[in-house]
């Protein structure tokens, strides 16, 4: 049988790879509207990419055999960031292996075990945002969830060291423009943008490895419950991560889970701020601890604005999907914002509405900000608790006014989807908090 591809827009593939890159959502509800449930986008560095919208197609490939769908080699086009022997960008053993290693650090119990610092690092963060003003809530977020990044994945709490990781680290994972992608020439290395992104690296990195030595020497690591210092006790088959790849992780880490987070908690506060009885619920739930209507309005937001809008599986050969036979090569894409405003599965989809995940198992084939299958989100518990306990914090702290204004559109930061505005927001007043137990 030769190799048949769904259909899509018959323009150059220079003029595709800019709409993906700077109107993708536009770009691809365009398409989906026009070409059905699945359809083909070529864009140069990338391929051929077949864009899957059907919660069956989505399930087939998320539950496939891992050596022929390739997520490692989907994601290789941020290898240049994260390094060689990242998780994200290892396939077969290489990625069983550090994935196995990495799992304990974000199972639910040592998850919680971080809660408490989660809420400090908010309450110290909320405590200075100033009353009447109009201010982007994004840098906030992005500074709580960074903190939140630094004291309990890397295990930092002196406050020069913090100071030098929170200056050093975030430069490290910017990706401007499709070009910091590339690994530059040689002789570029020394040149503009890539010097500067080589600088920031080798500083960052010099950094990483202080905290890598000093854990490993720290007389407290057995008590430690960090991720780097559980990535360091745990060795599989007598092979413990060496330094590089646990600087590989941490920088995976940071990437996949500070921007991520700090996007999708603004979402939340965007969203909430332009539903004043949701905010007012919302705020009620905070108070009471209320944790399962808390729950539903994060996953409602991550529904409505999940911050990664696709997901990628590069094929090793060939494969046969829903009448089309894919050829090798071909990087098949679930679209993950396509099928959260599908009418069919979310009724009135542009509504916000927590009240559909209240006291609801959630249908991971429709619901899939964290992506799916033995390359799900290894994050994805920690980002939800971080999540719930942000929005707690913040809603027991401060009374933020709901506001009339239109809703954000939705602007492409690095590999996330950000409120354009930065989710611009209004405190009335702080307020008095006792303090509530956690663990
Ligand atoms: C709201 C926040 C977050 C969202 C929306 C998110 C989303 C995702 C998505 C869509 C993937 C790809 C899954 C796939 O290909 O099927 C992923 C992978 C990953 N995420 Fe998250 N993530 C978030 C937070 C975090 C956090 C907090 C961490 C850790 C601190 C983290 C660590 C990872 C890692 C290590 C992977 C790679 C897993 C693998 O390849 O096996 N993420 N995330």
């Amino acid at each position: 049988m030769v190799s048949t591809l769904p259909p899509g827009p018959p323009l150059p593939a220079l003029a595709q790879a800019g709409l993906v890159w700077l109107m993708p959502l536009r770009f691809l509800y365009g398409c989906h509207r026009r070409y059905g449930d699945r359809f083909t986008v070529r864009v140069p560095g990338f391929g051929t990419m077949v864009y899957l919208v059907d919660p069956d197609d989505i399930r087939t490939v998320l539950r496939a055999d891992p050596a022929i769908f390739h997520a490692g080699e989907a994601n290789m086009p941020i290898a240049e960031i994260v390094g060689s022997r990242s998780v994200l960008v290892a396939d077969g053993e290489q990625h069983r292996r550090s994935r196995g290693m990495m799992l304990p650090a974000f199972h639910g119990d040592s998850v919680r075990k971080q809660v408490a610092h989660m809420v400090d690092i908010t309450a110290e963060d909320v405590a200075h945002w100033p009353v009447g003003e109009h201010f982007p809530l994004l840098p906030r977020t992005q500074a709580i969830t960074l903190e939140i990044i630094l004291r309990t994945v890397i295990g930092v709490h002196d406050e020069d060291r913090l100071a030098a990781l929170r200056e050093a680290l975030p430069p490290l994972v910017e990706i401007g423009s499709p070009l910091e992608l590339l690994p530059p020439p040689r002789l570029l290395r020394n040149v503009g943008l890539w010097r500067r992104r080589e600088q920031n690296k080798a500083r960052a990195h010099a950094l990483l490895l202080a905290e890598i030595a000093r854990c490993r020497r720290d007389p407290t690591l057995a008590q430690r419950t960090d991720a780097l210092a559980m990535m360091v006790r745990t060795s599989d088959d007598e092979q413990p991560m060496d330094d590089g790849e646990l600087v590989d992780q941490l920088v995976t880490l940071l990437l996949a889970g500070h921007e991520t987070t700090a996007a999708a908690l603004a979402w939340t506060f965007e969203r909430l701020t332009r539903n004043p009885a949701l905010l007012e619920r919302t705020a009620q739930a905070a108070a009471n601890s209320d944790d399962g209507w808390l729950d539903a309005v994060c996953k409602e937001s991550l529904r409505s604005r999940p911050v990664i809008w696709q997901i990628g599986r590069k094929l090793t050969e060939p494969v046969e999907l829903a009448g089309y036979r894919l050829p090798t090569g071909t990087l098949v894409v679930p679209a993950i914002n396509l099928v959260h405003h599908y009418g069919r599965y979310y009724p009135e989809p542009a509504e916000f509405r927590p009240q559909r995940f209240l006291d609801k198992r959630v249908d991971t084939s429709v619901w899939l900000p964290f992506g799916g299958g033995i390359r799900r989100c290894l994050g994805a518990t920690f980002a939800q608790t971080e999540m719930r306990t942000v929005l707690r914090e913040v809603l027991r702290r401060v009374e933020l006014a709901p506001t009339a204004e239109p809703a954000e559109p939705v602007r492409v930061r690095h590999v996330t989807l950000v409120p354009h505005q930065g989710a611009m927001v209004t405190v009335r007043r702080h307020l008095a908090v006792d303090r509530i137990a956690t663990a």
